[in-house]
C-alpha cells in the first residue's frame, strides 16, 4: 500500500534541507541523495562518543569502533542478502569497487582474445576500468546495445555472448534512461554459453529504490555507493561470493590486511580485511547501516511503489510538453530518472533557469558519454526522484519547464 500524504509529510520532517526557506525542490537524487537526520546524528554520535581505530588495540575506543564497523558490515550483509558478512567489503564507492575488480580480477584472468561484455548504458565507472583491462591484456570490449525503447533484448544478448566472454558487467538500473535489465535472467543466460564468466552487477542506481538479494541474483560480484541511498559520502560496497573474493589478489597493500609480514614477503588475511588496507571509514559504514535501517523501516516495497508513481506522473506530464525530447524508457519497469532536452536550449541553461526557481536537476553527460553519443547527442538534463519528493514538486517543475524556452527568447514569434 502506498504512503499516505500524512506519511510523506512525516517523512519530509526527517530531512533538514526541506526545513529551510525558500523551499528547495531537490531532483538530483541520482547524483546523491539527501540525508535524514537519523543518518547525520549517527555520524556525529560516532565521532563524538565512539571514535577509535578498529581492529587495533585493547582499549574502549578501539573495541567500540570495531563493534560499530563489524556490526555495520553485518547490517549491510543482511540488507543485500549476502550469505555472510565476509562477503561484504567496504570501499569508498562503486567506482573504487569496479577498479578493484579490474585490477585484482581482470588483469589476472584475461588474455588476448577474451571478451569483456558490458552494455552501452553503463556509467563511465563500469566502462573505463574495463577499457584499461582490455588495453593491458588484449581482451576485446563487446557492447550490448539496447533497442529503441532502451531495453536489452534476449536476442541482442545471445548475439553478443560467446565462449570467450570472461567478464559480464552490467548495470541494474541506468542512471540516464532508467532501464532496469532483468539482471538475474541475463546472468543465467550468459553462464549457459560462457560457464567461466565472471558476472558483475553495478547496483548503484538500483539499491536506493529496490529490495536486493545478491544470493538470488547469483552474481559473482555486485557494487554500489552508499551516498545515493542516504548514507554519508565515502562509503561503498563490493559484494563478492566468498570463494571469488578469497581467490583474488589484494588491490591495496599495507596495514590490517596481512597475517604475517617478513622482510620480502607477506601473507594476507581472507576477505574482507584482505581488501581493506589502512584505516577504514567507520563513521561512513555506520551511516550506511543506519540508512538501511531507515529505508527498511519505511519499507522498500512502499518506497518503490511511491517513487514509481512519482516517476510515472512526471513522465506523463512531461510527455505532454511541446519542444521536449525524453530519453527515459517508456517501459514502466524503470528507475526514477527522467532525462530530457528542451529543443534549442543547452541543458546547462535549462538547469540554471530551474535553479532560479530553486529546482535542482542535473545537466551534462551524467558520466555516460557513449550512451549519449549513441542517442545522437552530447548532453541532457535529468530529474531524478526519491521518496521524500512530492507530486506538488513535480507540478512546480513541469510548470517552470514551460518557462524555459520563453526565458531563452524562443517560441515567442
Ligand atoms: N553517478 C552519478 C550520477 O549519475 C554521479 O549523477
Amino acid at each position: 500500500m502506498m504512503f499516505t500524504q500524512q506519511e510523506i509529510n512525516e517523512i519530509r520532517k526527517d530531512f533538514e534541507y526541506l526545513q529551510g526557506n525558500p523551499k528547495v525542490i531537490y531532483f538530483d537524487n541520482g547524483a546523491t541523495s539527501q540525508k535524514p537526520k537519523k543518518v547525520t546524528d549517527a555520524l556525529v554520535e560516532y565521532y563524538q562518543y565512539e571514535n577509535g581505530n578498529p581492529h587495533r588495540g585493547a582499549h574502549y575506543f578501539a573495541m567500540k569502533s570495531t563493534e560499530v564497523y563489524e556490526g555495520s558490515r553485518e547490517r549491510v550483509a543482511h540488507f543485500i542478502g549476502a550469505k555472510k558478512p565476509a562477503e561484504v567489503v567496504f570501499l569508498r564507492n562503486a567506482t573504487e569497487a569496479l577498479n578493484l575488480l579490474a585490477y585484482s580480477y581482470g588483469l589476472y584472468h584475461l588474455e588476448y582474445g577474451d571478451e569483456i561484455l558490458i552494455s552501452i548504458l553503463e556509467h563511465h565507472s563500469n566502462l573505463v576500468p574495463w577499457q584499461f583491462v582490455a588495453q593491458k591484456t588484449g581482451a576485446e570490449m563487446v557492447f550490448l546495445r539496447p533497442d529503441e525503447d532502451m531495453q536489452i533484448t534476449e536476442e541482442e544478448l545471445l548475439q553478443k555472448v560467446t565462449s570467450r566472454t570472461r567478464i559480464f558487467s552490467v548495470t541494474a538500473a541506468s542512471n540516464v534512461v532508467g532501464t532496469m535489465p532483468d539482471v538475474k535472467t541475463l546472468i543465467r543466460k550468459v553462464r549457459e554459453i560462457a560457464p567461466d564468466v565472471c558476472c558483475i552487477v553495478d547496483a548503484s542506481q538500483y539499491v536506493p529504490h529496490h529490495k536486493l538479494d545478491v544470493t538470488d541474483l547469483d552474481c559473482d560480484f555486485l557494487v554500489f555507493s552508499g551516498h545515493k541511498m542516504l548514507s554519508a559520502m565515502g562509503i561503498g560496497v563490493l559484494y563478492g561470493k566468498e570463494e571469488r573474493l578469497n581467490a583474488m589478489e589484494p588491490f591495496f597493500y599495507g596495514g590490517d590486511m596481512i597475517e604475517y609480514v617478513y622482510e620480502c614477503k607477506s601473507s594476507y588475511l581472507p576477505s574482507p580485511q584482505r581488501f581493506e588496507a589502512g584505516t577504514v571509514n567507520v563513521g561512513g559504514a555506520k551511516s550506511l547501516a543506519v540508512a538501511m535501517d531507515y529505508l527498511e523501516a519505511l519499507g522498500m516495497d512502499k518506497i518503490l511503489e511511491y517513487e514509481s508513481a512519482l516517476m510515472n506522473y512526471a513522465y506523463d506530464k512531461m510527455k505532454k510538453l511541446d519542444d521536449v525530447d525524453i530519453y527515459t524508457t517508456s517501459n514502466l519497469k524503470r528507475s526514477p530518472v527522467l532525462s530530457f532536452n528542451i529543443k534549442d536550449v543547452h541543458p546547462h541553461d535549462v538547469a540554471s533557469i530551474l535553479e532560479h526557481y530553486h529546482i535542482a536537476v542535473r545537466s551534462g553527460h551524467h558520466c555516460a558519454q557513449p550512451l549519449h553519443r549513441s542517442l545522437g547527442m552530447n548532453f541532457s538534463c535529468r530529474a531524478s526522484f526519491a521518496f521524500y519528493n512530492t507530486f506538488e514538486e513535480i507540478d512546480a517543475f513541469i510548470n517552470h519547464m514551460e518557462d524555459v524556452r520563453r526565458m531563452m527568447g524562443l517560441g515567442l514569434e
